[in-house]
């Protein structure tokens, strides 16, 4: 399948069956969060895989996870980001979500479903994982086989706003 045609078949997935994800798929998405690039290549970020029953139990407590067997907290380590030397900008949490992007279009390369989660509690993640100071959970990526009909790939027409709201050539309209 190319590029476009993954792009377009991604949809969120809220709904799961009890499928575990097989540990090659797990490998190759790991794989493909391995190789994202990073501001200066600094590899700010660490990843968290919970697959156990409990796990996904104590990750539950901080957000909803639709019922996915699998869910890899994506975790930006503020002590090792680049910063920009002009405003002092850390892009951690640009790699961090880099990262979750090249799982998220593996994993539907591979037939599986997935939802990139935001809507979580902070602090109550950080406890249940037990995470330092310096490391913040940005995303949740939860992963499994989809409960469902797959998503129309013609659907952005509807579902996006136009591409010329998106895009501008030269200046801003
Ligand atoms: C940064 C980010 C945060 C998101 N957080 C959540 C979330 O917490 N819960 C959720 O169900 N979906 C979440 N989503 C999924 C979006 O709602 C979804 O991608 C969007 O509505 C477009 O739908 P589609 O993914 O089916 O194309 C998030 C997506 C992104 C990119």
């Amino acid at each position: 399948m190319n590029f476009i045609s993954i792009a377009k078949q991604r949809r969120s997935v809220r709904s799961y069956t009890e499928r575990k994800v097989e540990p090659e798929k797990l490998d190759q998405i790991l794989e493909a969060a391995h190789v994202a690039p990073t501001a200066a290549n600094l590899q700010p970020v660490r990843l968290i895989v919970v697959q156990s029953e409990e796990g996904l139990a104590k990750i539950g407590t901080a957000a909803e996870l639709y019922g996915a067997p699998l869910a890899v907290i994506v975790c930006a380590d503020h002590e090792k980001a680049w910063v920009r030397p002009f405003d002092q900008k850390q892009t951690s949490d640009i790699d961090a979500s880099i990262i979750t992007d090249h799982m998220m279009l593996q994993a539907t390369e591979l037939g599986l479903g997935s939802v990139w989660i935001c809507y979580f509690k902070p602090d109550v993640l950080s406890k249940a994982l037990s995470l330092p100071e310096n490391l913040e959970p940005v995303n949740i990526l939860a992963i499994g086989y989809a409960d469902g009909e797959t998503a129309d790939p013609d659907r952005f027409d509807k579902e996006r706003i136009p591409i010329e709201h998106l895009v501008s050539y030269e200046s801003l309209r």
